[in-house]
């Protein structure tokens, strides 16, 4: 049986969907089989990230509703032949989602996965819950801001009541992603600093991506970053997709200086 890893956060905007995209195709070149489903429903947009959005013609409602077989609304990767995507729906109704349905659908994926990357709606938003419900694993995605840091903390709480597994008595593996960090506002004391958002959400840090505009651009070219060679977001990406598969990797050093010392020696080497 394959793992459910959702991907998740209380303020929207703060990388979900980059993240899925990205670790998806990291365990999927590693080796693994994975499907990337994106479940923010009415806001689809994992598609584009994936450079999947023109291959669209079922989303993961019609399966649902048995307006078509699973097979027939997975989409392969362009890249990697172990990656699929289940695309959203673009229905405004999110009260569409039924428990009874999610659950049934995320069973059966895990049958036929080694990894199931479930992209959700944040936590303040309707259809939450119905992402988390399958979860074996929970990112909780954070950028180093005090009120994204404040609205992570309340949606843990709510994974840990609402999960099928938190009810069966069983504990969702968390973890913590701090994304867009920026080593020189910290340096000067106008942002939170890991250690600060890992004090205050209690969790095990498993990963930190810096702000980089490879990030932009790669989603607008629909390749993911984690592709792209001598990125330093792409290096993120990939030691958390090792850490996710249980490998002790160091975390990278992004204080500015290290930064204009590794640009000065790809110079030169
Ligand atoms: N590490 C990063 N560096 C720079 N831009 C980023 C980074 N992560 C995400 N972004 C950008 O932030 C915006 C929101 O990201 P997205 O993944 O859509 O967030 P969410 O799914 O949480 O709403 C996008 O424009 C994306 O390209
Ligand atoms: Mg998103």
């Amino acid at each position: 049986m394959g793992t459910v890893i959702t991907v998740t956060s209380g303020k929207g905007g703060v990388g979900k969907s980059t993240i899925s995209a990205n670790l998806a195709v990291g365990l999927a070149d590693a080796g693994h089989r994975v499907i990337a489903v994106d479940f923010d429903i009415g806001l689809r947009n994992l598609d584009m990230i994936l450079g999947l959005e023109n291959r669209i013609v079922y989303d993961v409602i019609d399966v649902m509703e048995e307006k078509c077989r699973l097979p027939q609304a997975m989409i392969h990767d362009k890249f990697s032949k172990n990656l699929f995507f289940l695309p959203a729906s673009q229905t405004k109704d999110k009260t569409i989602l039924d428990k009874g349905k999610v659950f049934k659908l995320i069973t059966q994926l895990k049958e036929d996965f080694d990894y199931i990357i479930v992209d959700s709606p944040a936590g303040i938003e309707s259809g939450f819950e119905h992402a988390i419900l399958g979860a074996d694993m929970a990112l909780i995605i954070s950028t180093p801001e005090v009120s994204s840091v404040r609205d992570a903390d309340r949606v843990i709480g709510i994974i840990d009541a609402k999960s099928h597994k938190a009810q069966a008595g069983e504990e969702v593996e968390k973890h913590v992603i701090i994304n867009r960090l920026k080593p020189e506002l910290v340096e000067k004391g106008d942002m939170l600093a890991i250690q600060d958002v890992t004090n205050i959400l209690a969790l095990p840090l498993i990963g930190v991506v810096p702000d980089d505009e490879r990030v932009i651009s790669s989603t607008n070219l629909g390749e993911p970053v984690i592709r792209k060679k001598d990125t330093i977001s792409g290096r993120a990406f990939k030691n958390i997709v090792q850490r996710l598969l249980g490998k002790d990797v160091e975390f990278l050093n992004l204080s500015p200086e290290n930064r204009f010392m590794a640009i000065i020696k790809r110079w030169f080497t």
